[in-house]
């Protein structure tokens, strides 16, 4: 048996069109751009922005975001192409499937575990933060942290966290709507969305009055800005590094920010649920791109605008909940929009999640179609006809870790786990171009071979800027996954009955 047998394209679509008792077809255009917007913006807004502005790249933070969004323009093309022509739910393991065969197939299903299963854990545990922050600190250390961590209060107690019961709360409530219906989750996740772009553009809007262009200038950080010290006279940031002022600062930025752009790639995942993906796959994948790009870039034009990028990075100023800091201390009567900005962040939070879940569901959904994973987790339940089976197997993995584990292994596994997939979709588009170059393409990714080969080479490159404890984590990863895939997935691939 090749360990590069390829699935047939026919087969696979024949496969989606399974007489009406597959997923069911119930999102349109507008459904799919909010699911992107609802994957995109979160934490990588809300936090990332004000620490690449405050590191690295000063008020040039929206050129940050400008260069992460081209690295992720080429990827999303090359991904729009896949869903219009192959629409259903694997998303990037099973255009892998068609055209580099099962173990790289299996390989890049095991990697977007990482994105989606660890990505909802990640944003679990920090949605579980803001609850707190929004009321006051309320909930106990003990059972909002994982048993990893301990603190010592002012009074000199030591306290030991239990578990994280916030993040498993919310991961049970969103499993809950997942199970009860794709179209209901959807729609749940427009009001969410709403909700926080709403307070997005009100945060832009309002702030703009309050920008001061002395905040502005320079625009890039100095190749003499010297390092900023603590009270205790501890440096806290150093510029001297190539990648922290100047241009270089503006790459280094896009580097932290380019979470914020996780997501849009979640789209595909639905493609098997869209009512026409051969039009409406494109547009939600670019769609949401740029409604999120826009808006990326003004509100970091804003947010420096407002507050001097070096308070971001002073303890005693605005390194923790920047939003909040910057608008309650440079927007005089507007302590309100401060709450506001903390509601969006659990609203934002929450929608992410439910995207990667959902997102995580579909992957195994056609994994176990195909035979490399139980039965289990393509079972369909028998009224709301969605994987209710694997969103249980998920609730308890994803709650697992939400629950027992420190928000901060988790995040840039997640990342590393995205930028693997971009970057085998872009080698995908190309590989199948000039091997099936007749195929039907409703959607076609321009300028190939430049185009996937750009974003294949910016995603490689922003795999290997990430830090060496977690590349060292995700190989070890990977290897797990082809242990697996040994003993179990390839005896039971369906392809062993063609
Ligand atoms: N883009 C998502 C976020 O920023 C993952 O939270």
């Amino acid at each position: 048996m090749s360990l590069f047998r390829k699935k047939d394209l026919n087969a696979m679509l024949a496969q989606a069109e399974d007489g009406g008792k597959g997923l069911k077809r119930t999102l349109g255009a507008g459904n799919l751009i909010a699911l992107g917007v609802g994957a995109i913006i979160g934490a990588g807004l809300f936090v990332r922005t004000a620490a690449a502005a405050g590191q690295a790249a000063g008020p040039a933070v929206t050129l940050s975001f400008i260069v992460a969004a081209v690295g992720c323009a080429f990827a999303g093309l090359c991904y729009a192409e896949f869903a219009a022509m192959i629409p259903i739910s694997g998303s990037a393991y099973a255009y892998s499937y068609v055209t580099m065969g099962e173990t790289v197939a299996w390989i890049i299903g095991w990697a977007l575990i990482m994105e989606y299963a660890l990505g909802a854990a990640t944003v679990s545990i920090a949605w579980s933060e803001y609850l707190n922050k929004l009321l006051g600190g309320g909930i106990p250390y003990e059972w909002s942290h994982s048993p990893f961590e301990s603190i010592t209060d002012t009074a000199g107690v030591l306290h030991h966290g239990i578990m994280n019961a916030p993040a498993l709360i919310i991961l049970l409530l969103l499993t809950l709507l997942l199970i009860k219906g794709t179209q209901e989750s959807a729609i749940v996740n427009a009001v969410i969305v709403f909700i926080k772009v709403a307070i997005v553009i009100i945060f832009i809007i309002i702030g703009w009055q309050f920008m001061r262009p002395e905040n502005h200038t320079p625009y890039l950080i100095p190749a003499n800005q010297p390092p900023l010290m603590d009270s205790a006279g501890k440096v806290v940031a150093d510029y001297s590094g190539v990648f922290k002022h100047g241009w270089g600062g503006v790459l280094g930025g896009a580097a932290i920010v380019f979470f914020a752009f996780i997501g849009f790639d979640a789209v595909s995942t639905a493609a098997q649920e869209a009512k026409n993906p051969k039009r409406d796959m494109p547009i939600g994948i670019l769609g949401s791109l740029v409604v999120c790009t826009i808006l990326y870039i003004l509100f970091g034009h804003v947010l420096t605008g407002v507050a001097p990028w070096t308070d971001f990075v002073d303890p005693l100023k605005g390194r923790e909940a920047s939003v909040a800091y910057a608008i309650s201390t440079y927007m005089t009567g507007y302590g309100w929009l401060a709450t506001a900005v903390t509601v969006a962040i659990l609203a934002g939070f929450s929608s992410v999640i439910l995207v990667m879940l959902m997102g995580q569901s579909r992957v195994f959904y056609s994994m176990s179609n195909d035979g490399l994973l139980p039965k289990a987790f393509s079972d369909l339940h028998p009224k709301f006809r969605t994987p209710y089976k694997s969103n249980w197997i998920l609730f308890v993995f994803v709650g697992a870790f939400a629950a027992f584990v420190p928000g901060s292994v988790a995040g840039d596994l997640t990342s590393f786990g995205t930028l693997f997939a971009f970057v085998l979709v872009s080698a995908g588009v190309w590989i199948l171009r000039v091997k099936s170059p007749n195929m039907e393409r409703p959607f076609k990714t321009p300028l190939v071979p430049l185009v996937p080969i750009l974003g294949a080479i910016i995603c490689l490159a922003m795999i290997f800027a990430l830090d060496a404890q977690t590349l060292k984590v995700a190989f070890g990863w990977m290897a797990l996954g082809l242990v697996v895939y040994f003993v179990y997935s390839r005896k039971h691939s369906k392809l062993n009955q063609e």
